[in-house]
């Protein structure tokens, strides 16, 4: 379990976030809802360990890792897609896939990873030799989930994958992280704007405006809030 007790995140005098705390658990995804400059990609990344923590506590099962380096929060199982589509854009779909496995603590063989990834997006599998930058935005989404699943986390951190996509690729893209978190019993910390959309296919919710927390409950609940309400969380 993910448990994070009254997180603060500041640069100089902005206050990114603000006493938040959140619980994500295996199996579930668990929505981090917000507008622009919320603070949800701060969050995350205090999470991960890319931007220092004001004050709070962050657990992962049970250890406190909030004084840890990066890689030793990855090696602990955690793993963070960044938003914005950030790939080695010269290298080729595997060679992108080759350097995640490199990076990771995995056990087993490349070519068995490989194969998992190919067979969650098959597209991947034809366009294997081609450099990331002539990938599709939906293509690229696929191939940095898989660079960060090729991994084996335990808890996924995922900024924005809906980012700039149609909607179309991104319900094919939140079905397989639904799939990811019920087969493998994955925890998935996904940071949204498209709160409808994100709603569709997480457990739980919480809606973040200007770094505080405005409102949390099942997914569910959320998704049949007084429209107001949410719209408000957006100001
Ligand atoms: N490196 C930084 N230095 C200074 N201020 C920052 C930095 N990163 C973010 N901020 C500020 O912190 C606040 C929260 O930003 P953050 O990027 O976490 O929001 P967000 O919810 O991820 O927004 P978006 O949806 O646009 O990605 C904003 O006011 C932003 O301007
Ligand atoms: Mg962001």
């Amino acid at each position: 379990m993910l448990e994070v007790r009254n997180l603060a995140v500041r640069y100089g005098a902005i206050e990114a976030v603000r006493g938040v705390s959140l619980t994500a658990r295996p199996g579930v995804i668990t929505a981090v809802l917000g507008a622009n400059s919320a603070g949800k990609s701060s969050l995350l990344k205090a999470i991960s360990g890319l931007v220092p923590v004001a004050s709070g506590e962050i657990r992962l099962d049970g250890e406190d890792i909030t004084a840890l380096p990066p890689h030793r929060r990855a090696r602990a199982g955690l793993a963070h897609a960044l938003e914005g589509r950030r790939l080695f854009h010269p290298l080729s779909v595997e060679e992108n896939l080759r350097l995640a496995w490199d990076f990771s603590a995995a056990t087993g063989s490349f070519e068995a990873a490989l194969a998992t990834a190919f067979g969650s997006f098959p597209v991947l599998k034809e366009r294997r030799h081609s450099p990331a930058r002539t990938l599709s935005g939906g293509q690229q989404q696929m191939l940095i989930l898989s660079c960060s699943l090729i991994r084996r986390p335990k808890y996924l951190l995922l900024d924005e994958p809906s980012l700039g996509l149609a909607p179309i690729v991104v319900q094919q893209i939140f079905r397989f992280i639904g799939a990811v978190a019920r087969e493998r019993g994955t925890a998935v910390l996904l940071s949204e704007q498209m709160a409808s959309l994100a709603l569709k296919v997480a457990d739980y919710g919480y809606l973040l405006r200007r770094g505080q927390w405005v409102r949390e409950g099942p997914a569910a609940e959320l998704a049949r809030a007084d429209v107001q309400e949410l719209s408000a969380a957006y100001l």
